[in-house]
């Protein structure tokens, strides 16, 4: 194997974080279809199999270098949200977490000059930056529409196109 054992359970639990990441938006996907959002459930859904494909990256990777994978329970995630603010701000939440999540695998590649996950992990931390940054796109554009149907229709149909 040519990581450690700290790091191949470090990145078996980035898995879990990606899986859970992709079992989230997928929640918040079909709470958007129960309310007849189908722009902001189309997008979700998109998310949540960008995040299946972040858990795959990883599950490669391990493999590459001779590491084992072992797979975890995923949480239940939350089935509603009050909003499609609500729902948004919960996604930045997470995605902040997620970043956290990243920095710190950085770092302990770092501290084992584990150059490879090192490196491997750098098209991680630029992701993050990508996915914080239209998280946070979409809450400040929701802040600025509030009640406003007309608005969130057109959003809605926006974010459909992406
Ligand atoms: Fe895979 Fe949205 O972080």
């Amino acid at each position: 194997m040519m990581i450690s054992e700290k790091m191949q359970s470090t990145l078996n639990d980035q898995i879990n974080e990606e899986l859970f990441s992709s079992y989230l938006y997928l929640s918040m996907s079909a709470w958007f279809q129960s309310i007849n959002y189908k722009g902001f459930a189309g997008w979700m859904k998109k998310q949540s199999t960008e995040e299946y494909e972040h858990a795959m990256k990883i599950y490669d990777y391990l493999h590459e270098v001779g590491a084992d994978v072992s797979l975890d329970a995923i949480k239940k995630p939350q089935a509603s949200w009050k909003s499609p603010l609500d729902a948004f701000k919960d996604a930045l939440k997470h995605e902040k977490h997620i970043t956290e999540c990243i920095n710190k695998l950085a770092d302990l590649a770092v501290e084992e000059k584990d150059h490879a996950t090192n490196i491997f992990l750098h098209w991680f931390v630029t992701e993050q930056v990508e996915e914080v940054g239209n998280a946070t796109d979409i809450v400040e554009k929701l802040k600025m529409i509030g009640d406003n149907p007309a608005g969130l229709f057109m959003l809605d149909g926006q974010l459909g196109h992406r």
